[in-house]
């Protein structure tokens, strides 16, 4: 295919129609490339030095030169908007939205991302294991050359046909939802009888091929009034299955949540959620492993009486570049984009004045709020390091006592 000329309109819609007739007669591949996932010294150092260098460039933005560009390392992809779940928290299966990018458009995504130097795709919706070309997008990307590869998923669809499709692909990291320790919380909030039932069976099933691939598997349990009170269980449980449990925090602005039935969800009672990060954080002082941070802790425990945090800039804005299932590219999951691949390049949206003055606002949380990935937010501030190796001291210094 020749190259269009993309800095004009007759261009890029010259270019849609080539990619769309070549990507109709493409069969989409259902393995990643042999030895993708092999990291040699170099591969690793490599890495650090991007992460590395996406910090200080904050640190720089934050102090010296705000208008200062980052550049995105890590797209988030959501491949439907559509669910087969019905969680009280979600907006997602309220509606069903239609027109969404088909496959021959989700692959030029993947091509333009692979082309920008994006280190990671997280696949994620919705639920993405509804769409039929799912895993095969996931084995495109990583036959692009993007060799991180990422689900987020219920776990519903997951049973062990579709797991072995899905690690053929490529993809050696997966957040499995679970919103309760029991059958009764989790199906209640998931709004599926038998959903925990399979979602568990399903979750097991990714970690038992954990040490064969080299799997990162997190458990993802969004805090809500339902089942704040059962924190402690829900540690309780991520030990017993000896997975990381990360702590979703419940929104009603970010685009995926916002309607006002989800509301009532984000009021969680201050004192429940104290007394139940009390008791987790008595649990992590004692063994660490698999527990979120003292810091995480402490942003959650203020999460629900102040949702913006401020003094945390908003790094996640700056490490991701979104793609909606129809298309538009943000960089943040409070505010609605309004450019959109079908009509310009990525590279040409991010570039843009617009998504450059709105990216400097967001880093600043001139935004709506939302708890997002305040993980990343805490990750390269000096003061969560200070009281995160605080702590870790001083309870390794009392064991010494004992
Ligand atoms: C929208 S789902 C998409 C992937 C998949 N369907 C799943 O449930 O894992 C991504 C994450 O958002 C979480 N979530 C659901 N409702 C939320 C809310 N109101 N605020 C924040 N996160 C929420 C889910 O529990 C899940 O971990
Ligand atoms: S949280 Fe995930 S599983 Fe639940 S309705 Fe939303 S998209 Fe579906
Ligand atoms: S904290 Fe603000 S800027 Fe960051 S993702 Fe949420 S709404 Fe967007």
């Amino acid at each position: 295919m020749t190259s269009p000329d993309l800095s004009t309109p007759s261009g890029l819609q010259a270019r849609a129609v080539a990619v769309s007739l070549e990507r109709s007669r493409i069969a989409l591949p259902e393995r990643a490339p042999e030895g993708f996932d092999t990291w040699t010294r170099r591969d690793r150092l490599q890495r650090s030095a991007e992460l590395a260098s996406f910090f200080a460039r904050l640190a720089v933005k934050e102090h010296l030169a705000p208008r200062l560009h980052v550049r995105p390392l890590v797209a988030e992809l959501f491949l439907t908007e559509n669910c087969n779940l019905r969680c009280v928290s979600c907006a997602c299966w309220r509606t069903t939205t239609r027109d969404e990018l088909r496959t021959e458009e989700w692959c030029d995504v993947l091509d333009q991302l692979a082309d920008a130097g994006i280190l990671k795709v997280n696949f994620t919706g919705g639920e993405p294991l509804i769409r039929r070309d799912a895993i095969g997008l996931m084995a495109y990307a990583t036959n692009r050359g993007i060799r991180e590869v990422h689900l987020n998923t219920n776990a519903i669809r997951l049973d062990q046909p579709t797991l072995e499709r899905v690690l053929a692909a490529g993809v050696r990291s997966f957040n499995v939802s679970v919103d309760g320790p029991d059958a009764a919380t989790h199906d209640a909030v998931r709004g599926s009888e038998g959903a925990f039932e399979t979602t568990m069976q399903h979750l097991l099933g990714v970690l038992d091929q954990r040490d064969r691939y080299r799997l990162a598997v997190r458990m993802n349990f969004t805090v809500m009034r339902s089942n704040a009170h059962l924190l402690p269980e829900m540690a309780r449980l991520a030990r017993d299955l000896d997975v990381r449990l990360y702590l979703n925090l419940a929104s009603d602005s970010t685009f995926l949540f916002r309607t006002s039935e989800v509301t009532p969800e984000t009021a969680v009672e201050a004192e429940t959620l104290r007394a139940a990060l009390a008791e987790v954080q008595a649990m992590a002082r004692a063994d660490r492993r698999r527990l979120p941070s003292p810091a995480d802790l402490a942003y959650v425990a203020d999460h629900f009486e102040d949702r913006l945090q401020r003094s945390v800039p908003c790094a996640e804005s700056q490490l991701k570049l979104m793609v909606h299932s129809q298309g538009q590219v943000g960089g943040c999951w409070g505010h609605d984009p309004t450019m959109s691949v079908r009509a310009q390049s990525i590279r040409s949206i991010i570039d843009s004045a617009a998504y450059r003055d709105e990216h400097e606002r967001f880093f600043r949380k001139e935004c709506v709020g939302c708890g997002s990935n305040y993980s990343l937010n805490l990750r390269w501030r000096p003061r969560s390091w200070v009281r995160n190796t605080g702590v870790a001291l001083a309870d390794r210094f009392r064991s010494g006592r004992r």
